[in-house]
């Protein structure tokens, strides 16, 4: 959706009108590329719709005890534990908090402390301010009304559009009515059941070519049916989404649903459902530093699996911060056992002006340039029936569109199951 589609009066067939209304995109791109949002937009909002936003961010941005500008622009809000917003949720009214899993994947320990890890020489911007939230508060990014602004519509912020993944068939995966969605992923539908899945992704600051485009890495943990109403996923690594955040910055992220992307779920805290636990990572903020081409390398390992005794899934963030989970009382299949994993990237192209983006995926080059150049997943591992971290096995790999994007997958000792990936969108074989 570009400018165009956030005009909200209708354009009549006048030439008058015409000027007026392009004038007035102009003035409201130039204000929006700028960052300065400030009165020209809400004059193109109505007053009746910004009290509605108004009346939904006071229910989603819970006060805080601290607030902790970062250099970046974001607001994080240090929010009490027990007062963050998932605890709106009508099937969590109950709900009583984990304080931590009752035991790690096999091998791993789990720590009581975890607020001073922040993963492999990995931080976050806010980070760099110097304070840290208080004891007992989460760190929470707060919504703007910009946030709201930047989406169709209250409905759809935080959301994710519907059919915006793979589809199973007869063993293989096709794509169905993909929204413009492309995919460079790797995938396994293990006929062991799977309790969690876990890879260390390479992040990067891909470049976005038109707003309403986006470009992520990540890991998908899947049970149902992409084809019925009823698909539980769980989804978290990077992203960058200038809709979703309003700049370019990688920013880590997560996302939930149990109705195959329709009305249940969305990405972050955006929506009532993630615990958050940990005080110093904070879901949806701006990773740094990031990998330079053909120059230093920086990547995140990202855990989810569910805890055997308690069936909540766990998110665990660098060697061992534990940064929250979905209690299971959100999902229906997942309350059991995942059926598939994906880890891999995924790009939203509008094809403006009948061509394909210059949309980046991973470092915007391709798996074949290697390390240090195309952006990599390493030591892809599933959970098992026993609760142990296992060298993910029979995995394949799926880009439909590979004079795009593309993906080679191999291993290691090292790297265990791995896989480069990216590509530039568009370029002489992708037009
Ligand atoms: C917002 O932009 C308008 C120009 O459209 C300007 O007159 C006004 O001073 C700005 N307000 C703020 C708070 O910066
Ligand atoms: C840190 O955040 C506080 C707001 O809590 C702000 O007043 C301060 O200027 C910030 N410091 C830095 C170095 O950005």
């Amino acid at each position: 959706m570009g400018i165009i589609g956030r005009m909200r009066r209708p354009l009549e067939d006048h030439h008058l009108l015409l000027m007026a209304f392009f004038v007035a995109i102009l003035l409201q791109r130039a204000v929006v590329e700028s960052g300065a949002l400030n009165d020209t937009r809400y004059r193109h909002t109505s007053s009746l719709r910004l009290e509605r936003i108004k009346r939904h961010l006071e229910k989603i941005n819970k006060p805080p005890v601290l607030t902790i500008e970062s250099p970046d622009g974001d607001l994080i809000d240090c929010v009490d534990e027990r007062k963050q917003l998932a605890f709106d949720h009508p099937l969590l009214k109950n709900h009583k908090i984990q304080k931590m899993p009752t035991e790690m994947p096999g091998g791993m320990k789990v720590e009581r402390d975890t607020s001073d890890m922040e993963g492999e020489g990995i931080s976050q911007m806010w980070h760099l301010n110097g304070t840290r939230c208080p004891k007992g508060t989460v760190p929470i990014r707060r919504t703007t009304v910009q946030d709201v602004l930047r989406a169709k519509s209250l409905y759809h912020f935080g959301k994710k559009r519907s059919r915006v993944s793979l589809s199973r068939r007869n063993d293989a995966l096709d794509i169905l009515g993909n929204n413009g969605h492309e995919y460079a992923v790797a995938y396994t539908e293990s006929s062991q059941n799977i309790f969690g899945a876990k890879a260390t992704i390479n992040v990067w600051d891909p470049s976005i070519q038109v707003r309403g485009e986006f470009s992520l890495s990540q890991i998908w943990v899947l049970s149902g049916a992409f084809e019925g109403p009823d698909l539980n996923s769980i989804e978290a690594g990077w992203q960058v989404s200038p809709k979703l955040y309003g700049d370019n910055r990688p920013r880590l992220f997560s996302y939930w649903t149990r109705d195959t992307y329709r009305s249940t779920g969305c990405y972050n805290l955006l929506c009532a459902g993630f615990v958050q636990k940990d005080a110093r990572i904070s879901i949806g903020a701006a990773i740094s530093p990031l990998s330079s081409y053909a120059g230093k390398q920086y990547d995140i390992s990202i855990l989810v699996w569910k805890d055997p005794k308690e069936g909540n899934w766990w998110m665990s963030f660098g060697a061992n911060t534990l940064i929250g989970y979905w209690p299971k009382e959100l999902f229906t299949n997942l309350a059991d056992h995942a059926t598939a994993v994906e880890w891999g990237g995924e790009v939203v192209n509008t094809r403006t002006n009948g061509q394909h983006t210059f949309t980046q995926m991973g470092s915007g080059h391709f798996a074949e340039e290697g390390f240090g150049k195309a952006s990599y997943f390493r030591n892809l591992q599933l959970v098992d029936s026993n609760n142990k971290l296992i060298q993910a096995q029979d995995v394949s790999t799926l880009a439909p569109n590979s004079n795009c994007y593309n993906i080679k997958m191999d291993n290691s000792n090292d790297w265990g199951t791995f896989f480069f990936y990216g590509g530039p969108g568009n370029n002489p074989k992708c037009p």
